[in-house]
């Protein structure tokens, strides 16, 4: 073939070229050792001597149009392809996502850490105490010395003789404060923690629960502060129009000692399943310290007064989650634990 030939050919090739494949059989034809450039180069030998020269020019033309040609299409075509690909691998942000359930604090926390909260802002100490406690702290110094009935009520795990137990109530934590005080200053504390009995009768019951104690000792202490200081308690968890009630109970560390009681949050009054139609709640222990206590515990009982408080920590979850059954706080099933109060983002 004579180069006017070639180069017709080619401009029509190149006219025709769709893709990169179309492109890289181009390059082939013309370039590869029998491609039609190469041939018209090789056909040099047979160009008579004095044109040889312009010959071989104009093959060299020829080669270097088509080579600038095959970079330009390969960098358009290479372009095309990324692009193509980009918007195959495009991520549709608009599109919901999966739902994630995050965690969340446990309930029981939220509880403890809302009364912590509240009575630290009104100049408590939040307190801890062991959970392997010893009798003295659980019973004695709390005036129920050894024998004693009101023990009964307290069915206590022992784990060493007689002595050493798992604290059956978080009130040995108010001896325990009092006694490294030395019967010289006012005390505000509240202790929250786990305590254990024998006793899981029924749902509402476990071998471990929580409570919340509070002591305040200080001079001139009045029932109607314990009121005072309850009924703020309950209002924060349950709401402003809460009423609170006394009624008179029995405590061996508390005299006198006193039920306290809610207004049903739920029917307000008019009786519903929750109060068990009374239209009250009880919600806590309390009482005024007895003097047995202070005196056992290094406080002159004729200068300082006191009063108490212990709530059940999974009775104001229940009350206030609606939670029926109290082992459910000690589940790790995310569906039954998923429904109180954790989110999906
Ligand atoms: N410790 C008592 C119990 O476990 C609850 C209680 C009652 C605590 C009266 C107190 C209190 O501090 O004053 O049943």
């Amino acid at each position: 073939m004579d180069i006017k030939k070639v180069k017709e050919e080619l401009l029509n090739d190149m006219n025709d070229v769709k893709d990169l494949k179309e492109l890289e059989e181009l390059k082939i034809k013309y370039l590869s050792k029998k491609g039609l450039i190469t041939e018209l180069n090789q056909n040099i030998k047979n160009i008579e001597n004095s044109e040889k020269k312009e010959y071989g020019m104009k093959v060299n033309e020829l080669k270097n149009s088509f080579i600038n040609f095959y970079d330009e299409k390969k960098k358009y075509f290479d372009e095309l392809i990324l692009n193509a690909k980009l918007k195959n691998e495009e991520v549709d942000i608009s599109l919901p996502a999966t739902k994630i359930l995050t965690g969340a604090p446990n309930i029981l926390e939220k509880i403890v850490e809302e009364i912590e909260e509240l009575l630290i802002s009104m100049g408590y100490d939040v307190v801890d105490g062991p959970e392997i406690e010893e009798d003295k702290f659980n019973f004695e110094l709390l005036n129920i010395p050894k024998g004693h009935p009101a023990r009964d009520a307290q069915d206590t795990f022992y784990i060493e003789g007689e002595d050493i137990l798992l604290r059956s109530q978080t009130s040995p934590v108010q001896a325990r404060v009092m006694l490294s005080n030395n019967g010289k200053n006012p005390i505000r504390m509240i202790c929250p923690g786990k305590t254990y009995r024998r006793d899981d009768d029924d749902a509402t019951h476990s071998h471990q629960f929580m409570q919340i104690e509070g002591l305040l000792v200080d001079k001139e202490v009045s029932l109607s502060d314990l009121k005072g200081t309850i009924d703020i308690i309950v209002k924060r968890l349950f709401g402003d129009k809460i009423q609170t009630r006394f009624r008179p109970s029995y405590y061996q560390f508390t005299e006198p000692s006193v039920e306290v009681d809610i207004s049903c949050f739920n029917c307000d009054g008019a009786g519903c399943n929750i109060c068990k139609h009374s239209g009250w709640i009880t919600v806590a222990g309390a009482g005024i310290v007895h003097p047995n206590v202070l005196r056992d515990c290094g406080y002159d009982p004729n200068i300082w007064t006191g009063f108490a408080f212990g709530f059940g920590a999974e009775r104001l979850a229940m009350l206030k989650y609606g939670i029926q059954d109290i082992r459910t706080f000690y589940m790790t099933d995310l569906r039954e634990v998923k429904s109180f109060d954790r989110e999906e983002i």
